[in-house]
């Protein structure tokens, strides 16, 4: 902390109050009020002491210029999260609601260097293959499937009802999923990130993207999982599992929380009202003010290091404070001068999020169909009364109670293209014909061949 600045004043109701240790991103009193958090935070200098749950420290970097330098530093930052120390000495929970996100996997997300490569571009390349067409097609085809649900009542929670539930059937399509496999594939990673029973739901996610490998090796498709089997980096079983965990896994949670905060934003804020674009004038100012993911990219020092006047020890946790960087004052006036400095909600350097165009254009079709099917959709519930979820990675809302003028189920899936689909299609109508009372994959299944 700079010695010239005054005592730094932690926010209403903050438990650092009078503590002088790290400040808890994990209480109802943070997710009320984030910003306040990252003002107080911005105190420290570029970094702070956090703690991410009970017993779990951190330092977060909360300046933009200092993240950046961070995040493009791959030979001083590892992402390899066995050089976690404090874990690997048992100073951390097993059974730690963070650990989940920040203990290893096999995936791109955790390795460094050669291996990284490898796997990342594994999946870009299968990523890349996805047709823009067919993805907002699909995306529609959902969307219209969720609103049916819903539609006759006049009011839905936009959050349970639609945002959360839309990233995973849109998943389901990409990978090519066939009923069964599908129906275990959401409830597994819902549970996991509902935490509700989060070890068993994680144990069926991950025997279902194994039958999933098992059933492409034999009889692949025009899906995503096949083209990750065939790619060149020849991936072993294994990896192939925890690839398309990581993409279900770091796709969905996201992807649900931009489609929240997207229509949060334009259903609080009257100027979006009536500005043509709104849409995506909408999606870019959450980018920049609700980014869905505010912190995260844990990196661990390869060495003991000086770091943004701060020092730090080989593999100690170190985060990035994305919401905090964005909304810093440097990067603020930035970008009210109309500079095209970026923010950081995908985060940056060779880890930055390598799905951000498909994840932007799932996110406008699911607003643009949902404002055009319910036309008057407005909230439900006074603004200040929206609770959002507690936990230091994901700024998320609990639900978002909406209400508009009630509209009969009318719509079908467009069939035009569906002829076209993968081998995996005719046995996806088999099973849902034969799974009318499935889960809730089977229950779209059977909703699209009718
Ligand atoms: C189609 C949906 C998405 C997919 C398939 C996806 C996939 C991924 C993958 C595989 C990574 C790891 C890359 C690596 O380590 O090399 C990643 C990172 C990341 N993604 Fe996405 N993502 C999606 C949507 C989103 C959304 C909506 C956001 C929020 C705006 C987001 C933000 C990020 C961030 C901040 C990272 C960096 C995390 C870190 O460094 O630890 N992603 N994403």
């Amino acid at each position: 902390m700079d010695a010239q600045s005054p005592a730094p004043v932690p926010p209403p109701g903050c438990p650092a109050h009078n503590s002088g240790g790290q400040v808890p991103l994990h209480g109802p009193e943070f997710a009320a009020d984030p910003q306040a958090y990252y003002e107080y935070l911005r105190h420290y200098g570029p970094t702070a002491p956090v703690e991410l749950a009970p017993g779990v420290e951190a330092t977060l970097v909360t300046d933009y210029a200092a993240a950046l330098q961070l995040l493009q530093d791959s030979g001083a930052f590892r992402k390899d999260a066995r050089r976690w120390r404090a874990f690997n000495e048992g100073k951390v929970a097993p059974d730690s609601p963070v650990v989940p996100l920040l203990a290893y996997r096999p995936n791109c997300m955790f390795s460094d260097g050669a291996e990284h490569l490898r796997l990342r571009q594994a999946v870009t390349d299968s990523m890349a293959r996805v047709d823009s067409r067919r993805l907002s097609q699909r995306t529609e085809q959902v969307s219209n499937y969720l609103i049916d649900q819903f539609s006759t009542r006049g009011s839905a929670d936009l959050l349970g009802d639609y945002a959360k539930q839309l990233p995973l059937f849109v998943f389901n399509e990409l990978f090519g999923c066939p009923a069964d496999i599908g129906d275990r594939v959401l409830f597994g990673i819902s549970g996991m990130f509902d935490g509700v029973n989060a070890e068993k739901a994680a144990e069926v996610l991950f025997q279902a993207v194994g039958e999933l490998v098992a059933l492409k090796r034999s009889k692949p498709g025009e899906d995503v999982a096949s083209w990750l089997m065939q790619h060149e980096a020849r991936l072993t079983d294994e990896e192939m599992v925890h690839q398309l965990a990581l993409l279900l896994a770091a796709g969905t949670e996201p992807l649900r929380n931009l489609i929240g905060n997207t229509l949060h934003r334009l259903l609080s804020h009257d100027a979006y009202a009536h500005r043509g674009g709104l849409i995506d004038e909408a999606i870019d100012d959450t980018l920049w003010e609700n980014p869905p993911m505010s912190n995260f990219a844990p990196h661990y020092p390869a060495a003991d290091m000086e770091f943004a006047g701060q020092k730090l020890q080989a593999g100690e946790l170190v985060l990035v404070s994305f919401a905090a960087a964005n909304t810093g004052p440097a990067l603020a006036a930035a970008r009210q001068a109309g500079s095209n400095r970026a923010h950081l909600a995908w985060s940056a350097g060779p880890h930055a999020c390598p799905s951000k165009e498909p994840a932007r254009q799932i996110t406008v079709t699911a607003v643009e169909n949902l404002l055009n099917q319910l036309p008057d959709v407005e909230l439900a519930v006074p603004e200040d009364s929206l609770a959002w979820r507690p936990g230091p990675f994901n700024r998320a809302l609990v639900a978002l109670p909406a209400r508009f003028t009630p509209v009969k189920p009318v719509r079908r899936p467009s069939r035009s293209d569906d002829r076209t689909e993968a081998p995996a299609r005719e046995e996806q109508s088999g099973a849902a014909r034969a799974s009318e009372r499935g889960g809730l994959w089977s229950q779209f299944l059977t909703w699209l061949a009718r």
